[in-house]
């Protein structure tokens, strides 16, 4: 049965994008996002969506304004997310969703994972519902596959998975941000939204791909040396496994038909970049998401050197840096609005 909703059912909320150091391709099932693989991220800091969302009864249908504009080809997906708490809280009203990032949006910089991250934890205040932070990830998983993640701060594992109905298929927190806060400098080698997003990449992938089955059969391995290179706070060992997951990610997706290329020119210059000041002794390593920007991750000792470095790169627009940052939070709607 549905329920009409007090007249101010509003709430805002903050979260953050994060980048898979062992990187999620591949899903098992389309509607619930299920993925193929477990992964593991690192949550950042200085970037943010910042999200309000007001329930009404006066409202006809779903709205959607990000970034100032309205976005009709966002809003299906955010309606069925709506749809999904909406259930829960055993009401029809109808949502106006405003929403900020502070970065560029579906250039292969994790947008959508902090989008549906801030937007299931602001509707879920909005609502009353206060359901647990796992729901929360299984819910921000059905919008975006890595804004599972982006419910929690710091190192993040979302698990592969059982269940048929994903319900297993959430993010856990495994370290604190303070508890080892390395620093990522974002090297922004283009701002076009990316031709090919990730679910049409995925698909491709696992219909064409020879690599399929082996990119399937030896994550696991990956996902225990990167769990353990974070226990130790080993950053050798994370760096290299860390590589391998990106480099094997791209080799299987270029092997599809038609190969996928998310890189440029540039993109690849950032890389010998990075690996020269490896190389070098400088504490650093490399990783790259469905687009062509460059994340550098390194201790904080190196970070002034890592970002001037990548500056110098032919083709580097801009370089972004940041640190380690918290969960997905409630913030004041005035804020939200302010962004
Ligand atoms: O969550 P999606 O559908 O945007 O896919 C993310 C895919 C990668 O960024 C390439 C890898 C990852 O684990 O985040």
């Amino acid at each position: 049965m549905s329920t009409s909703l007090d007249a101010d059912s509003c709430a805002a909320a903050q979260a953050h994008p994060n980048i898979a150091l062992i990187k999620y391709w591949g899903k098992r099932d389309l509607p619930l996002n299920l993925p193929v693989v477990g992964s593991l991220s690192i949550t950042l800091d200085t970037l943010w969506t910042r999200t309000s969302v007001r329930f009404g009864n006066d409202l006809l249908t779903d709205r959607l304004s990000l970034n100032g504009r309205e976005d009709a080809k966002q809003l299906r997906k955010v309606s069925a997310c709506l749809d999904l708490l909406r259930a829960r809280a055993g009401t029809e009203a109808r949502a106006e969703v405003v929403s900020h990032n502070n970065f560029p949006t579906g250039a292969g910089l994790a947008s959508s994972a902090s989008g549906f991250a801030a937007l299931v934890v602001a509707a879920d205040a909005a609502l009353g519902l206060g359901l647990p932070q796992g729901t929360l990830s299984e819910f921000a998983r059905r919008g975006s596959g890595s804004a599972s993640r982006s419910i929690f701060g710091g190192y993040v594992e979302w698990a592969l998975g059982e269940r048929p109905d994903g319900e297993d298929s959430v993010a856990r927190p495994i370290l604190d941000a303070q508890a080892w806060p390395l620093r990522v400098a974002v090297a922004i080698t283009s701002t076009a939204e990316k031709a090919i997003g990730s679910t049409e990449g995925m698909n491709r992938t696992a219909d064409t791909s020879p690599y399929q089955r082996a990119w399937i059969d030896t994550q696991e391995a990956d996902l225990a040396e990167a769990r353990a290179a974070i226990v130790a706070r080993d950053f050798e060992r994370l760096a290299d496994i860390s590589e391998f997951s990106c480099l094997k990610m791209h080799a299987l997706a270029m092997a599809a038909k038609p190969g996928l290329l998310y890189w440029n020119a540039a993109t690849m210059a950032a890389m010998h970049a990075v690996r020269a000041l490896r190389a070098s002794g400088v504490p650093v390593f490399f990783t790259i998401d469905a687009g062509p920007q460059v994340k550098a991750i390194c201790l904080p000792s190196a970070a002034v050197q890592v970002a001037a470095a990548l500056r110098e790169v032919p083709g580097v627009l801009k370089v972004l840096e940041t640190g380690l940052g918290g969960p997905a939070k409630l913030i004041p709607v005035t804020e939200a609005e302010a962004a």
